[in-house]
């Protein structure tokens, strides 16, 4: 039976650290999340990141924007928010409705204050070997490896998912950690075969429990970052977590593993970007 990583236990550890480290510091940081829409899923995840901020001593403001809102009003937001010297984070919740350009928003955020990692400067830095901020969800996937002893270097990791939120930047760090690194999705040819050769196997594709035991290089460590609701009600991951969890080396669980490890990492980057930008004013 694999281990389980427990992203819960590990999230409020690392919450506490940066708790005691925005006590200790000489300003507050603050975040600014934006939210435009109603979107369920959105809504309940703003509100987490508001209430773990607000816990960690962070001045946290959330900013609630119809549906409607047109894109000019949206980046008159951010400009806001750039030029506010209280103002360390800027978060805008994804997705955002089709009527306003995803790329242009967030290119407008101040890439020092870019908490998602998300604009194009950061993107690069990542790329290049020499991180800025880095996106959340990632990052926090590495805390996790890392807390489990994972060995990383020389492991074949399979990133299954191409996304600009998880699936690019997560092969980024893999492979700065010196993993070999494929990154698979929706068009890989034999994706089952792929993922038998990985010893370490992310899976953020958003397919309801896509990834079954005979899929898993027995030992392999298998890192769920899917948060699916199936029509059921029940929360399930990109994993069979149970027939999984019988082969695997080690496992996250959904909910409780790779979830609160983002909102940690939100909280750590803030107090990042607010140490950097205030040391340098
Ligand atoms: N939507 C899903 N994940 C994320 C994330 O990490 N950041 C933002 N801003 N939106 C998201």
């Amino acid at each position: 039976m694999a281990r389980l990583i427990d992203g819960k236990c590990l999230a409020a550890a690392l919450r506490a650290d940066v708790r005691r480290q925005v006590a200790a510091a000489d300003f507050t940081p603050g975040l600014a999340v934006v939210l435009v829409g109603e979107d369920p899923a959105s809504s309940v995840y703003v509100r987490t990141k508001d209430r773990a901020a607000r816990e960690a001593g962070i001045d946290s403001r959330t900013i609630r924007l119809p549906a409607v809102t047109t894109q000019d009003t949206l980046l008159a937001i951010i400009a806001d928010l750039n030029a506010d010297v209280a103002i360390d984070g800027i978060l805008v919740q994804l997705p955002l409705p089709r009527s306003v350009d995803l790329r242009v928003v967030i290119e407008a955020i101040d890439p020092m204050k870019d908490v998602d990692g998300f604009h194009p400067l950061n993107v690069g830095y990542l790329a290049d070997g020499r991180p800025n901020l880095v996106p959340c969800t990632p990052l926090g996937v590495m805390k996790m490896l890392l807390h489990a002893g994972v060995n990383i270097a020389g492991a074949r990791a399979l990133v299954l998912g191409r996304s600009a939120i998880v699936g690019k930047p997560m092969a980024s760090l893999l492979m700065a950690a010196d993993a070999t690194v494929t990154i698979a999705h929706s068009k890989t040819l034999d994706l089952a075969g792929e993922c038998r050769r990985a010893d370490i196997l992310i899976a953020a594709i958003g397919r309801p429990e896509m990834v079954t035991a005979d899929w898993i290089k027995p030992g392999a460590t298998v890192i769920d970052v899917g948060i699916n609701r199936l029509p059921d009600g029940r929360l399930v991951g990109d994993i069979a977590f149970e027939s999984t969890a019988a082969r695997a080396g080690a496992i996250t669980p959904v909910p409780g593993g790779v979830g609160p490890m983002t909102v940690a990492c939100l909280l750590e980057n803030t107090l990042t970007a607010a140490s950097i930008r205030r040391a340098g004013t």
